[in-house]
């Protein structure tokens, strides 16, 4: 039988919808409307793409939102100057930098002008930290779509062997700490499952990979996982975003890959849309922190 589709757009719809309904709850109550500040430096086409979905989902579930543009020549200076304005807005729940930045800039120095309570990302230092603490004050949007998609799939984490192929900070390290952590009052989202974290030079891939009861492909690859990486039954998600011939293709080779999983996330249509929700539900929590 193939592989069950995963289907993140009709998720993340459904994710949007709640947290439009918590939203103009408390606007309707008189609460702060959350809003979402999105900075985009140059003009990198898939960025430009990515900013925009964000913004229009933000406004569907009646959220505010702002992009700020600076040119692909602006100095860090400005850009630092930019998110301290941002930092003391009380209208900007969240603050989004759109990544990659020009080369001039460091990142690092950048995620870190973020006020940790604004970092709708979670990729500031600070609450990266709290993440791995066990206490977290967000989880960052891939990872926790993903995790989303799992939940809301019926595919049980806790007690299952999970492989991540990639060890990113955007996805591949905070995911496994999402995974693999034991649920408490202050992190109930975490899987309590065993995961290992392998890249593209760890030795015995594919026989690693087959222990996988649920495998997550975030290794920018195209068509890296095949059907011979796959456990039969087993869940695959495919957080890849590759253009190959101007066609967007995921980490994992559908055409095979689905003869022989249980489940399997689709690119496009999968992990890209709960993101976008994640941000909104992000964006909502950050509103009720601050
Ligand atoms: N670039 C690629 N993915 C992301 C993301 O999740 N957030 C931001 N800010 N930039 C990105």
């Amino acid at each position: 039988m193939p592989a069950l589709k995963i289907d993140g757009q009709a998720i993340a719809a459904s994710i949007q919808a709640e947290v439009a309904a918590v939203v103009a709850e408390r606007v309707q109550a008189g609460r702060r409307q959350p809003g979402l500040a999105a900075v985009l430096v140059g003009d990198n086409p898939a960025s430009e793409v990515y900013v925009r979905n964000k913004r229009k989902a933000c406004e569907t579930a009646g959220l505010a939102s702002w992009l700020h543009r600076l040119p692909a020549t602006a100095s860090q200076q400005d850009l630092l100057d930019l998110i301290g304005t941002l930092n003391g807005d009380p209208l900007v729940s969240g603050i989004l930098v759109q990544l990659p930045l020009p080369k001039q800039m460091d990142e690092g120095a950048v995620i870190r002008a973020v006020s940790p309570l604004k970092d709708v990302d979670c990729f500031h230092p600070e609450n990266v930290g709290l993440l791995a603490a066990g206490h977290p004050r967000f989880l960052p949007c891939t990872p926790l779509g993903v995790h989303q998609m799992l939940v809301r799939s019926g595919i049980s984490i806790a007690g299952k062997q999970i492989v991540v192929i990639g060890r990113s900070n955007i996805v591949g390290k905070p995911l496994a700490l999402i995974l693999m952590q034991k649920p408490t009052k202050a992190f109930p989202e975490a899987g309590d499952a065993t995961v290992t974290v392998v890249h593209r030079g760890t030795r015995d891939l594919p026989s690693i990979c087959r222990q996988a009861d649920i495998l997550v492909a975030a290794v920018g690859v195209p068509r890296f996982v095949t059907a011979e990486m796959v456990k039969p039954g087993a869940a695959v998600i495919d957080v890849g975003i590759n253009s190959v011939d101007g066609k967007l293709v995921g980490d994992v080779d559908e055409a095979s890959v689905a003869a022989v999983a249980g489940w399997l996330s689709p690119v496009p249509k999968g992990v890209g849309p709960m993101t976008i929700a994640m941000l909104l539900h992000n964006t909502l929590r950050a509103t009720m922190i601050s």
